[in-house]
């Protein structure tokens, strides 16, 4: 029989924005009371596909857990552990990438994106999408949360469940996609792309560990255009229509419920409404972060329960997999 099991991953990059929290974290937390099984992971052996420093990642794993444990993930209903303590995870990836043709890795986008920028990319570049592939089937995952971005990378999880169980017998179902619903989040000073925490523009991105008065500051200064009435029109006006967004989002408005709020404001009193949505949204996740950093011990005691919880199903997962390859 299959159980219904979400899985997602999340890589160590620092604390997460207000657009990870609001397009994917928040997803990530219904869905633990919504699955039987559930698995968040950080996958660091993804964040080592780039340049890297050991002690910045040490940190931003750790980081990483106390934002996710902060934003409402529940190590009682949900496995939440680190990618690279479950080493099952790479010796399946070898497995899957045996299984994999060249040509079927060099079309995907972010390879093509990443390996450009930097003029020529890694072995593990190259193969971080069968490294995905495997975090998924792993688990025998029936359902993960992705943003659009990786649709593609999914397809590939979904054509490896079907080419190994072809190869050696029916095993592994094929994952569904579940896209998040909620609109993107866009730079507050860029409103044509989304916010990001790569963005190298100062001011263009809320981290959900900004301070009130961090989060109020770039609010004002977010663009918007020389209408002072609020609409929300996307297209025609994107910078006060990316705080229409937000301010539905973080007060748990529908976008008309936020625009009448708005009834009567300029732009700038809007900006004062959504700061304080924002803020009031934050403050709870911004005191647990910092509570949770300030015992490291215990953070990492948590990682390590999880890290136990996973290896429980994966051992025996990749001991199947091992007979049916003929090891
Ligand atoms: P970044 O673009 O900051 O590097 P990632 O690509 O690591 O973020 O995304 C992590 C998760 O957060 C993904 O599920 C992605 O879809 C979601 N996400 C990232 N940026 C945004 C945004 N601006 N609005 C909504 N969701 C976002
Ligand atoms: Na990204």
């Amino acid at each position: 029989p299959i159980i219904a099991r979400v899985f997602s991953g999340i890589q160590p990059t620092g604390v997460p924005h207000l657009g990870n929290y609001l397009g994917a974290l928040e997803n990530w937390v219904a869905l633990q009371n919504e699955y039987p099984s559930v698995l968040y992971s950080i996958v660091d052996l993804h964040s080592i596909t780039q340049p890297q420093n050991p002690d910045k990642l040490r940190n931003n794993i750790l980081d990483m857990a106390a934002s996710l444990l902060a934003c409402g993930i529940n190590p009682e209903k949900a496995i939440l552990f680190q990618q690279s303590q479950v080493s099952e995870h790479a010796e399946f990836c070898w497995i899957l990438g045996c299984l994999t043709s060249m040509p079927r890795l060099r079309h995907l986008p972010q390879w093509k994106m990443k390996s450009k920028q930097k003029n020529e990319g890694s072995v593990g570049l190259y193969i971080y999408p069968v490294l995905q592939a495997s975090d998924i089937l792993l688990y025998k995952s029936t359902h993960v949360p992705v943003g659009e971005d990786q649709v593609q990378h999914l397809e590939l999880a979904q054509d490896l469940a079907r080419i190994f169980n072809l190869h050696y017998g029916e095993l592994f179902p094929e994952p569904q996609a579940l896209l998040s619903s909620t609109r993107k989040v866009k730079s507050l000073r860029d409103p044509s792309s989304k916010m990001s925490k790569s963005d190298s523009q100062a001011m263009a991105t809320i981290f959900i560990t900004d301070s009130p008065d961090d989060i109020a500051l770039k609010i004002r200064r977010a663009i918007t255009d020389f209408t002072s009435e609020v609409t929300f029109d996307p297209q025609a006006r994107p910078g006060v229509s990316n705080l229409v967004t937000i301010h539905a989002a973080v007060a748990r408005l529908s976008v008309e419920e936020a625009v009448s709020a708005a009834k009567g404001l300029d732009t700038g009193a809007y900006k004062g409404l959504v700061s304080e949505a924002v803020i009031q949204r934050l403050a709870p996740i911004r005191d647990e972060i910092q509570r949770l950093k300030a015992d490291p011990a215990h953070l990492e005691a948590l990682l390590a329960l999880g890290n136990r919880r996973a290896r429980e199903l994966a051992v025996p997962m990749l001991d199947e997999v091992r007979h049916r390859v003929g090891f």
